[in-house]
């Protein structure tokens, strides 16, 4: 039975300092990751071919790099888009936009950022990789939180505008297996 596999990068140098987006390198933490999540995948797929998608940031290509299958990068599966927020702290937007902060609290689903996205644009634009998705066989998908979390959702049949709350942790490999009627989930943490 075909699995997609789901995992986002490895720590990264702003989740760190806890500042959105940007296109930072792995920590040493998450290069460690990077390292165990071959092994670890071996074990979840055995010898069935595999192909690894990851975004066009750093992050996810840094945390994919020793994976010993095809790869293929997709813009669509950037991280959600902070606008005029990316590379900011949760703390420093609380001060320089209050209203927004609290507009996000509000509807975390709708709530666009100033010149970036909502998670309701993030599932729009997912829709071609979810199509993909669809017809192809075993797939791994290293990216982001907040497109996890979407992609997540749509698989486990959960409403979209519940995405946002989806828990996808760092170093934490995660099998879907599609059925009928439900999806069969495992997780694997790295113990990292
Ligand atoms: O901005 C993207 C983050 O990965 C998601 O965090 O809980 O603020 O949506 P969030």
């Amino acid at each position: 039975r075909r699995c997609i596999y789901l995992s986002r990068h490895g720590e990264s140098e702003f989740n760190l300092t806890g500042q959105l987006g940007g296109d930072s390198n792995l920590s040493p933490r998450g290069d460690l990751y990077a390292h165990k999540l071959p092994q670890l995948v071996k074990e979840a797929v055995g010898d069935q071919p595999l192909t690894v998608w990851t975004s066009t940031l750093k992050r996810t290509q840094q945390t994919a790099r020793f994976l010993p299958y095809r790869q293929m990068q997709w813009k669509a599966l950037d991280e959600l888009d902070a606008g005029v927020c990316d590379g900011m702290t949760y703390e420093e937007i609380k001060q320089e936009y209050p209203e927004d902060f609290e507009a996000r609290d509000a509807n975390k689903f709708e709530y666009r950022y100033r010149g970036g996205e909502s998670y309701r644009d993030v599932v729009a634009r997912l829709e071609p990789i979810i199509m993909e998705l669809e017809r192809q066989e075993n797939i791994m998908i290293v990216t982001h939180q907040a497109v996890l979390r979407c992609i997540y959702a749509y698989f486990m049949n959960v409403p979209q505008d519940r995405s946002p709350w989806m828990d996808v942790p760092l170093h934490t490999l995660i099998r879907l297996e599609p059925r009928p009627y439900s999806t069969l989930e495992t997780r694997v943490p790295a113990n990292i």
